[in-house]
């Protein structure tokens, strides 16, 4: 039997093992896949005897991303890029961190905005937190040739841009709404429009008629911002998707079959969110 976690301080949120959960029995695999509640005081201990807990690896959520990062034996150039890991495993004996969340994200962008081109026009990034890091740097990859990143707090922003290279603007966040005008996506990688937190005063009026926008943000499935893109005739992609594409990487290397993020799945994630 195959065993893998995920680790969080708190853990009881997470939908990481209903996604695991149903990859194991449609794959029909002999494996498990729980939460295990890690405190921060013990997480590197903890990542360090994954072998001898029996674990082929785990996935990581807040507020430990950076601490496993720091844990490992080999950073993936993902996890290097952002300076952080959701996704560890053993090989050869050594720990090895990823962070899928940027391919989760690429990915999904992908399957729901096939129209739109990485060469084509600049992205904006509403937000400078480590989501936005890892998007940054999945933008990048793609060839995006300019991205901009509007914050609150401009010097976040800036630190991105110092981070990544001159293909990387940062902005004021009362910018935000001029700078977009000629964007093809735009990305709100903030938390505002999250159930719990404020609104994202952002009017997608002012984009490009093909423009495409995103939210990382998933409860409320559809954010606001989504909304109104919708309304506007414009693509929008929403934040399931990416939670759903970020556990595949993973899934993949503990138990060495690569699964299929379908609407099967995404409906037993959809009920969950809107309480059913
Ligand atoms: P994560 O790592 O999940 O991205 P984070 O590092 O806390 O989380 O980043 C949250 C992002 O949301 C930041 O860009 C933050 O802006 P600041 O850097 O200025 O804090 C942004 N954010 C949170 N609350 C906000 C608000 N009320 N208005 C504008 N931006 C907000």
């Amino acid at each position: 039997m195959i065993k893998a976690a995920v680790i969080g301080w708190p853990i009881e949120h997470s939908r990481s093992p209903m996604i695991h959960g149903y990859w194991l029995k449609k794959y029909g695999i002999d494996g498990s896949y729980t939460k295990m509640a890690v405190k921060p005081e013990e997480v590197a201990a903890f990542v360090r005897s994954l072998a001898e807990r029996g674990l082929a690896g785990c996935n990581v959520t807040l507020p430990h991303k950076e601490a496993v990062f720091k844990a490992a034996d080999v950073r993936e150039p993902s996890a290097e890029a952002v300076g952080a890991a959701n996704t560890l495993w053993l090989e050869n004996g050594r720990l090895h961190a990823a962070n899928t969340d940027t391919y989760g994200f690429m990915r999904h962008l992908e399957v729901s905005a096939p129209a739109w081109r990485a060469k084509d026009r600049p992205v904006i990034l509403l937000g400078a937190g480590g989501a936005a890091r890892g998007i940054v740097y999945g933008m990048l990859e793609a060839g995006v040739g300019e991205v901009r990143v509007a914050n609150r707090t401009l010097a976040r922003a800036e630190e991105i841009a110092r981070h990544f290279g001159a293909r990387v603007k940062p902005l004021a966040w009362s910018d935000a709404q001029r700078a977009a005008s000629d964007c093809g996506l735009v990305v709100n990688t903030t938390s505002l429009g999250m159930a719990k937190t404020g609104p994202l005063d952002f009017d997608v009026g002012c984009l490009p008629n093909d423009a495409t926008v995103a939210d990382i943000v998933y409860v409320p499935l559809e954010t606001d911002l989504l909304r109104q893109a919708r309304a506007r005739g414009l693509v929008a992609v929403d934040g399931l998707g990416m939670l759903l594409h970020q556990a595949v990487p993973g899934f993949a290397k503990w138990f060495g079959v690569t699964p299929e993020v379908t609407d099967d799945l995404r409906d037993i994630l959809v009920a969950d969110i809107e309480g059913r």
